[in-house]
Order: structure tokens, then C-alpha cells, then sequence
């Protein structure tokens, strides 16, 4: 493991490739053409709607939100892909846009399509020592990483505030901040099948929604806060039915054993967005200039 991506109370570096180096060619199946692998934002009831356009106006949604527009530098941290990185470059002017990820192999694949203006760094937000201030950060299905398994609330709260502290100094005066994360809804740890913490996510434990505004708490204002939770639901189904479409193709690449792994994760987590036993927040925060009491 390479230095700069140490982690040190989340997911580690060599927990997350189990995950995201199954494969570029393998998630290029089923995620779609944005290669987007966080919740989309659906337009209404509206049956019709293509999963890629539902990506596609999640990235617009989080660019408008953290005020994108001609930034001249915008971080994404945990950029996957890069799809948004690249759109932002191409589609909002953004001069300079920085994506940090922990898997060498999506920082292998937005190295190959970069267009000119992204960055890629292979290293943990922790690690992170800009250059220059940004006019907006980014940050799509990475909190969610931020902790392990285990860790009392009030060791999850200190890690929340140690990264929007780094986020807080790493922004220019009144800089806009947009996240999304999946959060504990009606539910406690114990409700979530081990399958999901041993075989799809280890060390990674979502966060409670009072925990995040608690480590946002007077370095950030909240200015909008939504809870999309059907829209997780909807993603879900539509990557299971991509990948059932291209089942033979992804059994030839992974076996029929890793698909079968796949195809329940997807069920269960639909599951649970159905239910109500997990949020999906999407949170735009505003930096608070001088916080009280620092
Ligand atoms: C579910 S993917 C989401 C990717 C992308 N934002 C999207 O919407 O498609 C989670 C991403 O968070 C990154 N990540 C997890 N922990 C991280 C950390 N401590 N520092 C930087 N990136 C991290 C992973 O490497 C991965 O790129």
C-alpha cells in the first residue's frame, strides 16, 4: 500500500480494490456509459428515463450545487471513474478538476480518458495536501468509506469533523461543498446481513445522519438537505437489470459464484432502500469563514 493512501479510521486502501478492482470491464457492464457508481436522480415516476440520463442529472445536480461554474479549481473526493471530472472540465468550464480516489485501478482508467484539466491522484482525502484553494468540492458514495465497522459514534463523529475540517481549509472564503451519502435510516447495524460487511464492503460502516451534521457543525452551514432514498432503490434495480442482460459476458469474466455474489448485494440493498433501513442524503453546504469557538 502506497503511503499517501493510508487510511486511518476507514476502509482501507486494500479493502476497497477487493471491491472496486473486481474490474473495470466487469462494472462497465452493468453501471452504463457514465460509469457512475453512486444512487442517480430520477426525474419523478417517469418510467421511460434511461439509467444513464438518471447519472447524467445527478453530476449536473451536485455541479450546480457546489456552484461549479467556471470555478478555477474543483475537488472530487472519491471520484470513481471520473465521470464527473470530466464532464465538469467540458460542461462547466472548470479549469482545473482534481479527483482523489484509494483504487489504482479506476485511477489507471480516468488517466487513459482524461481530458485536459482533470487530475487523478491515487491518495486518501487525509493525505490530501492541495496546491491551491478550491471554489467547490465534490464528494458522491465516498463518505460512506470514511469509517470502519466497530467504531463507537463518537470515534465516527471525530472522523467526519477531522474530514469537513480538511475540506473547511482546503475551500476559498464561502466556498460551496455538495455531497451524498447512503446513511443508517429505521435501522442499527445489527438489521444488515453480514454478507454485505464480509463479501461486498469490509471495514466500511455508513454514518448516522445526526453524525454528519455534528461533524459539520459550525465549520459548514447546511443549505439544502434531501433524502432520495427511492432514487437508490430505482439505481439498484436498473443495475441488476443490466447485468442480467449481460449475465453470460459477466459470468465469463468472474464465474458464475462472484455473479451470484453480485446479483444479491443488489437485491439486498434495494431491499433496504425500499424499506427504509437506509437513507440517501444529498447535502449542500456552504463554509462557515469564522467558525466559532476553533
Ligand atoms: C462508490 S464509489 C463512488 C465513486 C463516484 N463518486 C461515483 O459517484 O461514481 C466510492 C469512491 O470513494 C473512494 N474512496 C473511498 N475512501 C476514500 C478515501 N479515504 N479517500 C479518497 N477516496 C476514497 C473510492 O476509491 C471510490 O472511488
Amino acid at each position: 500500500m502506497k503511503a499517501n493512501t493510508r487510511t486511518e479510521g476507514g476502509t482501507s486502501a486494500d479493502a476497497i480494490e477487493h471491491h472496486y478492482g473486481t474490474g473495470n470491464d466487469y462494472f462497465s457492464l452493468w453501471l452504463g456509459e457514465t460509469m457512475a457508481y453512486s444512487c442517480a436522480m430520477w426525474d419523478g415516476d417517469e418510467e421511460n428515463q434511461s439509467l444513464d440520463d438518471a447519472q447524467l442529472r445527478k453530476i449536473e445536480y451536485h455541479a450546480l450545487q457546489a456552484h461549479a461554474r467556471d470555478a478555477g479549481a474543483l475537488l472530487d473526493i472519491g471520484c470513481g471513474w471520473g465521470g464527473l471530472l470530466n464532464h465538469v472540465v467540458s460542461e462547466y468550464d472548470v479549469a482545473r478538476a482534481v479527483g482523489l480516489t484509494l483504487s489504482q485501478s479506476q485511477a489507471d482508467w480516468i488517466t487513459s480518458r482524461a481530458r485536459p484539466g482533470v487530475e487523478v491522484r491515487l491518495e486518501s482525502w487525509e493525505n490530501h495536501q492541495p496546491d491551491t484553494l478550491y471554489d467547490s468540492i465534490i464528494s458522491i458514495g465516498a463518505f460512506e468509506h470514511f469509517a470502519k465497522l466497530g467504531l463507537r459514534p463518537s470515534e465516527k463523529v471525530r472522523i467526519y469533523r477531522n474530514f469537513f475540517s480538511h475540506c473547511h481549509g482546503w475551500l476559498k472564503s464561502r466556498g460551496w461543498m455538495s455531497l451524498q451519502t447512503v446513511a443508517y435510516g429505521n435501522s442499527l447495524p445489527r438489521d444488515f446481513d453480514e454478507f454485505i460487511a464480509r463479501e461486498i464492503f469490509p471495514e466500511t460502516d455508513t454514518p448516522r445522519l445526526a453524525e454528519l451534521v455534528e461533524g459539520a457543525e459550525r465549520l459548514f452551514e447546511i443549505v439544502s438537505l434531501r433524502n432520495d432514498r427511492d432514487h437508490y432503490r430505482r439505481t439498484l434495480r436498473a443495475w441488476f437489470s443490466n447485468l442480467k442482460s449481460h449475465r453470460m459476458q459477466a459470468v465469463r469474466m468472474k464465474g458464475e459464484e462472484e455473479v451470484r455474489r453480485f446479483e444479491q448485494y443488489l437485491r439486498l440493498m434495494a431491499y433496504m432502500f425500499e424499506v427504509g433501513g437506509l437513507d440517501l442524503y444529498r447535502v449542500t453546504l456552504r463554509k462557515i469563514d469564522r467558525p466559532r469557538g476553533s
